[in-house]
């Protein structure tokens, strides 16, 4: 990047206009005392869109306003590649994205174009005045590369054609909308949407989608770590929720413990056989040889 420096002609003054005069006080009182520097950048940016760009009366003026020293704005006005420091054109200063994608797409052909028909270099008035341009680093919109910008909006999916009626829109004043120029909404795909194409069946939300009988393989997130086995209609009725839609009370821990099916070779040892328990009082101990249908315990 050039070395950023502001232009050898300056204005003799500065002033926003009074009604930016009003939006920066109510701005700068958004901060508090003795933080009013915050609202550098959004003053000057105020500054370069009455203006076109941000001179030094204007960088004095602003320091004034902040109680800030003039280096410091200064310095913000450098440093920000968005703040232009020389006059740029009164119709449009169009900035070229640049930027690999955009380069990929298509870029050059546009910056062509700029020197054709603006100026053969950056940063240049066109003949008239209306117009000047340069090239910038992405500037986030690579997914509808190529692309431009004309102060804070942008104008995307360009082809020479569309570039050119852009230019020739923005010399009768009557610019087109910003955005893709191609017709698409947004970054969706050029032909349409590609999924989730059935409107009806969003709307009915997944438990109404006609999709089929849930597969083993649809289950096994829900199963992880399990045999599908485990999971039967009975327990998925004993579900908390299942249950309050019946207008039940949920399942204590060992009213499913007695109810559930053990799986052979998965069961835990009866408590009463490894005389671990005394299980007199709760009686949820099963002697030897008396174990209910059902269970290999
Ligand atoms: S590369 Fe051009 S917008 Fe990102």
């Amino acid at each position: 990047m050039a070395v950023r420096r502001l232009h050898l002609q300056q204005p003799a003054s500065f002033a926003f206009t009074p009604d930016n005069l009003e939006w920066a006080r109510m701005v700068i009182a958004r901060f508090p005392e003795g933080r009013q520097a915050s609202a550098v950048i959004p003053l000057m940016w105020r500054a370069q869109e009455q203006e076109g760009w941000v001179s030094e009366p204007c960088i004095r003026v602003i320091a004034e306003m902040l109680e800030m020293p003039n280096i410091r704005v200064l310095e913000v006005a450098t440093f920000y590649t968005m703040f232009q420091l020389a006059p740029v054109g009164k119709k449009a200063h169009i900035q070229v994205c640049g930027t690999t994608p955009c380069q990929l797409r298509g870029a050059e052909e546009l910056i062509e174009i700029c020197k054709r028909r603006i100026h053969h270099d950056p940063f240049h008035l066109s003949a008239d005045g209306d117009f000047s341009w340069e090239e910038v680093e992405c500037l986030g919109a690579c997914v509808n590369a190529p692309m431009v910008q004309v102060v804070k909006d942008t104008y995307e999916d360009l082809t020479p054609a569309s570039f050119e009626a852009l230019i020739d829109g923005f010399a009768k004043g009557t610019p087109p909308a910003p955005g893709p120029q191609n017709g698409r909404t947004f970054s969706m795909p050029e032909g349409g949407a590609t999924s989730l194409t059935d409107i009806a069946a969003i709307l009915r939300g997944p438990a109404n989608r006609d999709t089929g009988p849930v597969q083993g393989d649809d289950q096994a997130p829900l199963e992880k770590g399990k045999p599908h086995e485990t999971r039967t209609d009975q327990q998925a009725s004993d579900a908390p929720g299942a249950r309050a839609a019946e207008g039940k009370t949920p399942l204590k821990g060992e009213d499913v413990a007695a109810a559930t099916p053990k799986i052979a070779g998965t069961a835990p040892e009866p408590a009463a056989a490894s005389g671990a328990s005394d299980g007199k009082d709760r009686g949820d101990t099963v002697p030897a040889g008396t174990a209910p249908a059902g269970t290999n315990g």
